[in-house]
């Protein structure tokens, strides 16, 4: 099965890709590693201290893999069998964020996006996968999100109704 699980930073892809990766056994793939290791990007914005993902590349790559997880940022550019969006809400992605020492500047600018569903968004419209699990992480242990991710496959979906504009 080809997983990919998206979301703004702080909302915990790395750590719940982790234990998804352990309980059903699947290859796991950290994106911003992948992308340096295997040089999927065009070039590196000095100003941003990222690299401009080659998303052809990163498509290719993934292009005969039939079993894998795939966390990071723009992982719904990837067509997998299941996407995932994890949310937080905007307060909860500072905190969470927050031990990291991120700038000010970064911890808002995050909680911002993450607040107008900048990634959800995407990929509502993209719509990467036949199934789609939309979570709501706030509340929950890592533990329990991966156990809620795994029973909205079972499902064959499950979609949470999160919009902190009307928080
Ligand atoms: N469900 C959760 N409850 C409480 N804390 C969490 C939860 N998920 C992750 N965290 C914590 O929040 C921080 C960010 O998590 P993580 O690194 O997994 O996020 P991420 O989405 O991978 O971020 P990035 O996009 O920057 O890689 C970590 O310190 C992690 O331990
Ligand atoms: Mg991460």
């Amino acid at each position: 099965m080809r997983i990919t699980i998206t979301g703004t930073p702080g909302t915990g892809k790395s750590t719940v890709a982790q234990i998804l990766s352990k309980k059903l056994s699947l290859p796991l793939y950290n994106l911003s590693d992948l992308i340096k290791k295997e040089k999927l990007y065009t070039s590196y914005d000095e100003k941003r201290d990222a690299f401009i993902v080659d998303i052809e590349k990163l498509k290719e790559f993934f292009e005969e893999k039939k079993d894998f997880i795939a966390e990071g940022l723009i992982a719904h550019y990837i067509p997998s069998d299941v996407i995932v969006i994890l949310r937080a809400k905007p307060e909860v992605i500072i905190s969470r964020l927050k031990e990291r020492n991120y700038p000010q500047e970064k911890l808002n600018e995050n909680a911002e996006s993450e607040r107008i569903a900048f990634c959800a968004n995407e990929v509502f419209e993209l719509r990467p996968a036949p199934v789609t699990i939309h979570v709501d992480t706030s509340t929950r242990k890592p533990e329990e999100v991966a156990d809620v991710i795994i029973e909205g496959i079972k499902e064959g979906g499950l979609i949470e109704e999160i919009d902190w504009l009307e928080d």
